[in-house]
């Protein structure tokens, strides 16, 4: 362990958004937190909040302790620790930014061969949350990088979970999570623009929503146990029910002049699914038709 890792330094590349609030915390946290970001006055408001600004990524690595990467994608990713150069060697870098699975274990391959030690990460909150009670963030790779580091990647979240030794886990859970986030948000728009047509507006329509998704969060851990068990009865609703509604809600959309793009993938699931002869089972069962996808 250098003399920096030992005072919790920690430099933070990529300052954008969540970048910002990461070094933020750390910060908060008492760490003495080098920045770097290639829009250099980024950088400002954190440096008048007592960060260190370096004016190159080597000079950033240089400055010691662990390495925590927020950048927009693998791509920018590698074009970063590529100028780095040799100040990288038998350092830890922890990449919590967005991309593939394959990408993060390529990357993984990628340091081990240049004595880089690794672990790639996922924050699972967003920036105001970042080092607050209800942030998450999930790492995967070598566990003993993270026990190692805690002190120092402990601020970020309440939780820091480790995954596995697969480096791709991470960003497995992410992506994961985050096609929740963009179907939930769908239906919610889609609701929004509906009930708009007539006037509503979104503010009046909040509790009704608010309501349904507390039903819908019950439900998951039902579906959770059908999905494992392979196991499709239901006793709340079936599939050949679920395939006459969303075509109401379908047709009345048209018919009150909005899209429908959003529902168009669970319509086509759906369908498929009773085609196959399911249409007495649940829900849940629109798994089968998501893992055979030309089934
Ligand atoms: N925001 C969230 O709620 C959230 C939540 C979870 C995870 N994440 C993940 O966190 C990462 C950062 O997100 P963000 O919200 O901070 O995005 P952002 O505000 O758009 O910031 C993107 C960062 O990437 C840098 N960048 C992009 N291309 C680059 C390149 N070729 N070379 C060097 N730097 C480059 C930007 O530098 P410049 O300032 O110079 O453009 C900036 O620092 C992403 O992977 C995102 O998916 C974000």
């Amino acid at each position: 362990m250098t003399a920096a890792e030992n005072t919790g330094a920690v430099t933070v590349i990529g300052l954008g958004l969540m970048g910002s609030a990461l070094a933020r915390a750390f910060l908060a946290g008492g760490h003495p937190t080098t920045v770097w970001n290639r829009t250099v006055r980024k950088a400002d408001p954190l440096v008048a909040e007592g960060a260190v600004r370096a004016d190159s990524v080597a000079e950033a690595v240089a400055a010691g302790g662990v390495v925590v990467l927020s950048l927009i994608d693998y791509t920018a990713v590698r074009e970063v620790l590529a100028t780095a150069g040799d100040a990288l060697r038998s350092t830890t870098v922890v990449n919590l930014s967005s991309g593939t699975v394959r990408e993060a274990r390529e990357l993984a391959a990628w340091a081990a061969e240049r004595n880089i030690r690794y672990l790639d990460g996922s924050v699972m909150a967003v920036p105001q949350t970042v080092g607050g009670p209800d942030a998450v963030v999930v790492y995967s790779g070598p566990g003993e990088l993270l026990d190692e580091h805690r002190p120092v990647l402990g601020r970020l979240a309440a939780t820091s979970l480790h995954l596995g030794d697969d480096p791709g886990l991470a960003l497995l859970y992410e992506n994961a999570l985050a096609g929740m986030l963009w179907t939930t948000l769908g239906g919610f728009l889609q609701a929004l623009a509906l009930v708009g047509t007539e006037k509503v507006p979104a503010a009046d329509f909040l509790a009704f929503a608010a309501q349904w998704h507390t039903t819908l969060g019950a439900l998951l851990p039902v579906v959770a146990e059908e999905v494992d068990a392979g196991r499709y009865t239901t006793d709340v609703s079936t599939l050949d029910m679920n395939k006459r509604a969303i075509a109401h809600l379908i047709e009345t959309s048209r018919a009150q002049g909005i899209g429908v793009d959003a529902l168009g993938g669970m319509r086509s699931l759906i369908e498929r699914r009773v085609a196959d002869g399911h249409g007495s089972e649940s829900l849940s069962g629109l798994i089968e038709v998501i893992r055979n996808p030309r089934g």
